[in-house]
């Protein structure tokens, strides 16, 4: 067997598979795509599960990938131990419901020991106790002799990862020899030391399983193998592990330079290396593929990652930022099998610099801090770290809770985890607070904590209009004019109802609440704004119009429909929005705020760059057309399993409950959503993007408006057009633009004659100012004060001079109305008589207050005094005098 790349390694396989049928495809996004059930891709076939599953179509029978993949169990672990890291690719072949074992068997065999060279000898298998069928493939087929093959139980031939897939399995080992071995008698495939390393995993997918323990049958077989790259890697190229590999140990090479230290030399070190070279690779594919470090989910990953590379780093003294410099090295090692990280180079420098930025601004004080927690505890018998501490940590110092658990545990100590969730949902009550007592003035959000009604029931999505009972009043048990106005007996803008249940939408997932009224006998309020308290109560924010409105009243709570009904338009058609998004810009784009009210909606999303202007226009064509279908809207509420079955979209780090409310337009959006919605997509009427902006790195914001919306937007556009068409003496509309390009070449035409005449002008002005040219031994003194010209002019009618009389000092001053400036020329006879521009102007400058400087043949001084000027000019000669008698 021969030396091998990693990349060339990649591509053999891939070609292999391709001459067995298979279609090559590229790696799919490390961010599953309608999956909420995982964060990240983690191996070849979990991209691929309703191709395995039969609910989908593959675009063939037979596939070959080499898959990027993310795994994160033990983070902690990794780095400790050079065997595995969190980012790895993976190569498999697939087979739905078409080939089985007696093909796969033999390629396997075919590509490790023919196209690879493998020796036989080093290979061993292991196949599920009960599989006679492979069994006999390996020994009757292929030859295995019965000395390289065992047979193990579920706990390792039975491939499984959560929910999906499943089945029992075939594994191929590598005997690495002696030397890497325990020497225990028992050693053999399966025990836990180095020697047997597995390589390939021929999975025999035939169940689904639901994750819990039911396995159902599927009705054809299939095929699912994975191998790591990596691994493979190791084995041709004779290296230890995956740091050693060429593209993994250019990375790493990379970390030793920078960090001055050389690999192999000190443990403690070494496991700093690995961990930043491990992570700087996760992460740099994280970043291509649209995911950003935050506090939540599949960006909560990344933020780790980063910050314990970044920590990792300190400890080997790198003390400046250093991990986007990584990031070319990881690209370039990695560029042949992903082109997308060139493309996205910029973008994920600029993630992975930012993350590092703000995280570098406190790692030294919260390591000091930490280790001073720490030694506070030098002497305790049991260390651990207080909630509230690892919670100061996190919050001002930005050290996620398994970094400092880390840290700690490298001490010994331990952290109280539960206190620390304790403390963090504090924060998340506290902040929730705040926003609530902020935005309704005058009330503080425990303004009803006392309150032990039951929660405000809400038939918002069913009615506008309803009789409901008032169950709290902000200003005790009445409301009434003389409460309800303030000192200056203005109405108050904010009395606070809460009702046993209602129509109105409070404010929530984006969509702003709903106005109307609330009545009762002659008591009238207008509602202007809805919130719900932590505990479920729904506050309307009022304004009293009339009467006297008491707790226990019975009222009729009335949605203004119209402004319901736009706000529904923007929200359905958001969700199209995202759906065209996804179609036109690719899977990576993924909602990361919105905002919906009456007029617009505002859709955030992840994307590299710019949507270019026929991208936008084909989002729009598309939501238009999924509107002109008329798409009912359905929505249905269902247990979680089966809202995801369907592909509905969720939001990451998002808590749902068992059962979710699936908003499906016409099967073509299917989103977990609370808010409001049309029936119909026609009832959207129309839609129209309004603009599209940064909000941060990799953030992208669109805003649009529909129905009504567009129709104002129409009036609006129409008015302005026909107010330029005015202004521009337009006959009418039509004829604006030909109007325009007519105005504007004209005007290009008249200045152009104006710069013609300034021209002559100047020179007949140059002509005029020699006529009182004085003669000082031989040098022609040329002075003039020109009021109505700048700087620019006064440097032109020097250059001119200087062209008409190489004898000439040229002292002129001229002042554009905002300006009074001096500009001295000294001519090339003028120079060679020793007459320097900078020396002249200084002298005649300072008697008009003014001060300057320039070259030997030009320079130019401000005027202060202007009723200097005189004086300053008579003295031209006497200084020019002077100053050649030097
Ligand atoms: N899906 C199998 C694995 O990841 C091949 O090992």
């Amino acid at each position: 067997m021969q030396w091998t790349g990693l990349n060339e390694l990649r591509e053999k396989y891939l070609h292999f598979f391709e001459t067995k049928d298979h279609l090559r495809l590229g790696s799919f996004p490390l961010v599953p795509k309608d999956d909420p059930s995982l964060l990240l891709i983690n191996s070849g076939m979990a991209p691929m599960k309703k191709w395995f599953l039969g609910q989908e179509e593959p675009p063939r029978h037979r596939v070959t990938t080499c898959q990027k993949c993310i795994r994160t169990p033990d983070i902690e672990r990794v780095g400790i131990t050079a065997r595995h890291g969190c980012f790895f690719e993976m190569l498999g072949n697939f087979s739905f419901q078409d080939y089985f074992k007696k093909e796969v068997i033999p390629w396997a065999w075919e590509f490790l020991t023919q196209e690879l060279e493998i020796p036989a000898d080093r290979l061993y298998i292991s196949v599920y106790q009960e599989d006679d069928e492979a069994y006999d493939i390996w020994t009757k087929v292929i030859g295995i002799p019965e000395s390289h093959m065992v047979r193990l139980g579920k706990e390792d031939n039975f491939w499984e990862h959560g929910s999906g897939p499943c089945g029992p399995c075939s594994e191929i080992y590598f005997d690495r020899g002696e030397e890497y071995g325990c020497h225990k008698p028992t050693c053999g495939v399966g025990c836990d030391c180095d020697r047997y390393m597995e390589i390939w995993n021929l999975v025999f997918s035939q169940f689904d399983s639901d994750g819990k323990g039911h396995y159902e049958l599927l009705a054809k077989p299939n095929i699912d193998t994975g191998m790591g790259l990596e691994r493979l890697a190791c084995v041709m190229q004779g290296v230890g592990n995956l740091f050693e590999v060429d593209t993994v140990a250019a990375v790493l090479h990379h970390v030793e330079r920078i960090a001055g230290k050389k690999y192999g030399e000190n443990d403690k070190d070494d496991i700093s290396i690995r961990v930043i070279t491990d992570h700087i690779r996760a992460t740099v594919f994280m970043a291509s593929d649209g995911v950003l470090p935050s506090n939540e989910g599949r960006g909560y990953v990344m933020r780790r990652l980063l910050r314990r590379a970044a920590r990792h780093g300190r400890m080997l003294g790198i003390n400046r930022p250093f991990l986007t410099e990584l990031v070319e090295t990881v690209i370039e090692s990695s560029e042949a099998g992903y082109p997308e990280l060139r493309e996205h180079e910029g973008y994920i420098k600029k993630v992975i610099g930012t993350e590092e930025l703000r995280f570098g601004r406190t790692i030294d004080a919260g390591l000091n801090i930490l280790n001073g927690m720490m030694s506070r505890l030098k002497d305790v018998h049991e260390k651990v770290l207080s909630g509230a501490e690892v919670f100061k940590l996190n919050d001002t110092f930005g050290f996620p809770l398994d970094l400092t658990r880390e840290i700690a545990a490298e001490a010994g100590v331990r952290v109280d985890e539960a206190a620390f969730h304790v403390e963090m949902s504090k924060q998340r009550e506290r902040a929730r607070a705040e926003r609530l007592a902020k935005d309704i003035s005058g009330w503080s959000a425990d303004l009803f904590g006392e309150l032990t009604a039951e929660p405000t029931q809400f038939d918002g999505y069913e009615v506008l209009t309803e009789s409901a009972k008032v169950v709290a009043l902000s200003d005790g048990e009445e409301l009434n004019d003389a409460i309800a106005t303030d000192e200056a007996g203005e109405s108050k803008e904010g009395v606070l109802v809460v009702l046993d249940r209602t129509p109105f939408y409070a404010e929530m997932g984006g969509q702003v609440a709903d106005h109307g009224y609330i009545s009762c006998g002659n008591a009238k309020l207008k509602v202007t704004q809805v919130k719900k308290t932590p505990k479920g109560y729904f506050v309307h924010t009022c304004e009293l119009l009339d009467g006297t409105l008491h707790v226990g009243d019975t009222v009729t709570a009335a949605v203004d429909a119209q402004r319901r009904m736009s706000i529904c338009r923007n929200h359905t058609a958001t969700h199209l929005m995202q759906k065209a998004l996804r179609e036109v810009l690719g899977d990576h784009v993924h909602q990361a705020g919105s905002y919906q009210d009456d007029h617009i909606t505002r859709f955030d999303f992840t994307h590299f760059s710019a949507v270019t202007a026929e991208e936008l226009v084909e989002v729009e064509k598309k939501v238009n057309e999924k509107i002109f279908e008329s798409l009912n809207v359905e929505i249905k509420n269902l247990p979680i399993e089966e809202a995801k079955k369907m592909g509905a979209m969720a939001l990451f780090g998002e808590k749902y409950g068992s059962v979710v409310r699936v908003v499906d337009a016409g099967g073509w959006s299917t989103e977990f959503c609370g808010g409001t919605h049309v029936k119909n997509t026609a009832q959207i009427g129309c839609f129209k993007i309004l603009g599209e902006s940064s909000v941060a790195a990799g953030i992208r914001r669109i805003e649009a408006t529909t129905g009504f919306g567009v129709l104002n937007l129409l009036d609006e556009r129409t008015e302005l057009l026909a107010q330029t068409a005015v202004a521009l003496k337009a006959n009418n509309m039509k004829d604006a633009p030909a109007r325009a390009e007519a105005l504007t070449a004209e005007l290009k035409e008249t200045n152009k004659q104006l710069d013609i005449l300034k021209a002559e002008m100047a020179s007949s002005k140059i002509d005029g100012l020699f006529q009182d040219a004085a003669d000082i031994d031989g040098v022609r003194i040329v002075s003039a004060y020109l009021t109505g010209t700048g700087a620019d002019t006064l440097r032109d009618m020097i250059d001119k001079i200087r062209d008409k009389a190489p004898d000439t000092v040229a002292v002129l001053i001229g002042s554009d109305g905002s300006k009074t400036m001096m500009a001295v020329g000294v001519c090339k006879n003028a120079l060679a008589r020793g007459l320097k521009a900078g020396a002249l102007v200084k002298q005649i400058a300072a008697i008009a207050g003014g001060n300057g400087g320039g070259k030997p043949d030009f320079a130019m001084a401000g005027i202060r005094d202007c009723s200097k000027i005189d004086d300053a000019l008579n003295a031209v000669p006497e200084i020019v005098k002077n100053e050649l008698s030097k």
